[in-house]
């Protein structure tokens, strides 16, 4: 079994090793060109004028009227499709958990897929395929998708995108700058703009490519707002990235440094400071920092409120990947920004429709003026066409169910908990990673949670670096306390757990 889409790419080591490498490069004063007069790097710093974030509005606004110079502002083009599909009017939420739910957290498989399955993975034993009882398990508990409130196989959201596909098929047709921008996706994009308290929202095809897209706007602001010279490098754009954040920002600001006026800093996973130390360092005026909400691999939230206060000390420009957070987190599922309440302190919050939300498509939320620059920039937004006009519907309605089920919330945030008390470990969100070291060891065990019937994934390198190989076990609200009791009672039977709570005798830990 693979990875799926979880992939970050060339980080980790080769990420930490570039850190290090610039400390000692640019942001400890060495750079040439007699820019940099400061001899070390300190926390406090050199004294720099502060920065009011509404340099980053000018900044914005100096690239689009040099763009709209040239003619090259892009912006969507509405359509409106036609509909006697009303998707407020048809949606029945529910109190609790339906069927329904069940569909979403287990899956069946072929004795010979499941055969195939285990081969693929190392066994000490040969090619044992049978459980304790001598039967395949047939069945599966899924515990490695991203469908945390279980809206995947919502009544509400099967219903918005069969009514939508049969009254309007698929479309779209081609990118939103051309035909695929419509009223159900204008309707999401309202939605997610509310949810995350911004002015407007972007939609783009994937999660990926909304990190992709708004990376390669910012790549573009320092040659822009120059217009017609080649920026100095303290004009330039410099992007300081966390070492742990997801593939797609990593690419995204790869592409970035492409355009050769963006300098980039990675900084040790959540070390805020050695963040304020590369901030202090550093004298270009147009600073980004870019972070994962809830790290997908680690399980463990950004410092979010460190990076607040690093903000305002620091003005630079704060962009959030809330891809596992979204409807996880805050009371209405606002995700991290709601959770901390630092909605006005965050500029950009980038998120994916493809984990909570049970459904596909990326979203930028931010305000006119980016929205209006990535349209006109991004490439991954501009090059590709967006998705299907059902999809669109169906985020709407599962945006809708999200905020009116507060109970799913409720009970995701139920099973993190009893997960951390029969185990012992410190978890602190449904992304729960039990690090194991080699892959050969992280495949048994893998292999292992299959034989007793759980879909766990066993994460490698490239995803994470070597020797670190993990099981990832992620939660839904759609499973039950039981569901957490015979993971657990599992887990203990194939990895080292700290059980503290045995829980009726059930649980046979071999500590
Ligand atoms: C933090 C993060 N950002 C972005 C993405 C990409 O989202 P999508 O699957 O919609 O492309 C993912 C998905 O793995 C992710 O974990």
């Amino acid at each position: 079994m693979g990875e799926g889409g979880e992939d970050r790419g060339a980080k980790g080591r080769a990420s930490e090793d570039r850190a290090s490498e610039d400390e000692a490069g640019d942001v400890g004063g060495s750079e040439k060109g007699g820019q940099h007069q400061e001899g070390s790097a300190s926390a406090a710093g050199p004294a720099l004028a502060r920065l009011p974030m509404e340099h980053w509005d000018r900044w914005v606004d100096e690239a689009l009227s040099h763009l709209s110079a040239k003619n090259l502002v892009r912006s969507a083009r509405p359509i409106n499709l036609s509909s006697s599909t009303d998707l407020s009017e048809e949606l029945e939420t529910y109190d609790c958990p339906g069927r329904w739910d069940r569909s979403s957290v287990e899956i069946a498989l072929e004795d010979e897929t499941f055969r195939q399955w285990l081969r693929e993975l190392p066994s000490p034993t040969g090619d044992e395929v049978r459980n304790e009882n001598g039967e395949l398990p047939g069945k599966l508990i899924l515990f490695s998708g991203n469908d945390y409130l279980g809206l995947s196989t919502h009544p509400a959201v099967r219903m918005a995108v069969s009514k939508v596909a049969i009254e309007h098929g698929m479309g779209p047709r081609g990118s939103s700058l051309i035909c695929g921008y419509t009223n159900y996706h204008r309707l999401l994009e309202a939605s997610l703009a509310e949810l995350k308290k911004k002015e407007d929202c972007l939609l783009c095809p994937t999660g990926f490519a909304a990190n992709m897209a708004f990376m390669s706007a910012v790549g573009s602001v320092s040659s822009l707002s120059v217009f017609g010279r080649k920026p100095s490098k303290e004009e330039r754009v410099v992007i300081f990235s966390d070492a742990l954040n997801h593939a797609s920002i990593i690419d995204g600001i790869r592409l970035a440094e492409r355009q050769r006026e963006v300098k980039v800093f990675i900084y040790r996973h959540r070390d805020m400071r050695q963040l304020n130390i590369l901030l202090s360092c550093c004298k270009i005026e147009k600073k980004v920092v870019v972070t994962d909400s809830l790290f997908s691999m680690d399980g463990d939230f950004a410092p979010l409120m460190e990076l607040v206060h690093l903000r305002k000390k620091h003005g630079f420009l704060l962009v959030v990947d809330d891809a596992h957070a979204t409807l996880v987190c805050g009371e209405n599922g606002g995700g991290v920004l709601e959770m901390y309440k630092c909605e006005n302190d965050v500029d950009v919050c980038i998120g994916t429709l493809s984990k909570a939300a049970g459904c596909h498509g990326g979203f930028i939320a931010c305000s006119k003026k980016w929205k209006k620059l990535i349209q006109s920039r991004g490439r991954s937004f501009i090059f590709s066409t967006s998705f299907p006009v059902p999809i669109a519907a169906a985020s709407y309605v599962a945006l809708v169910v999200a905020r009116k089920e507060k109970w799913r919330r409720r009970e995701i945030w139920r099973r993190v908990s009893e997960f951390r008390t029969l185990t012992g470990l410190p978890v602190t969100s449904p992304i729960i990673s039990l690090i194991i070291g080699s892959e050969e060891a992280a495949l048994l065990a893998s292999r292992k949670m299959l034989m007793s019937g759980f879909h766990v994934t066993a994460i490698r390198p490239p995803t994470v670096p070597p020797n670190s190989c993990r099981l990832r076990i992620t939660l839904s609200a759609a499973h039950t306390q039981d569901d957490i009791r015979k993971l657990v009672d599992a887990l203990s039977r194939c990895i080292k757990l700290p059980i503290v709570a045995r829980d009726e005798g059930q649980l046979s830990s071999k500590l």
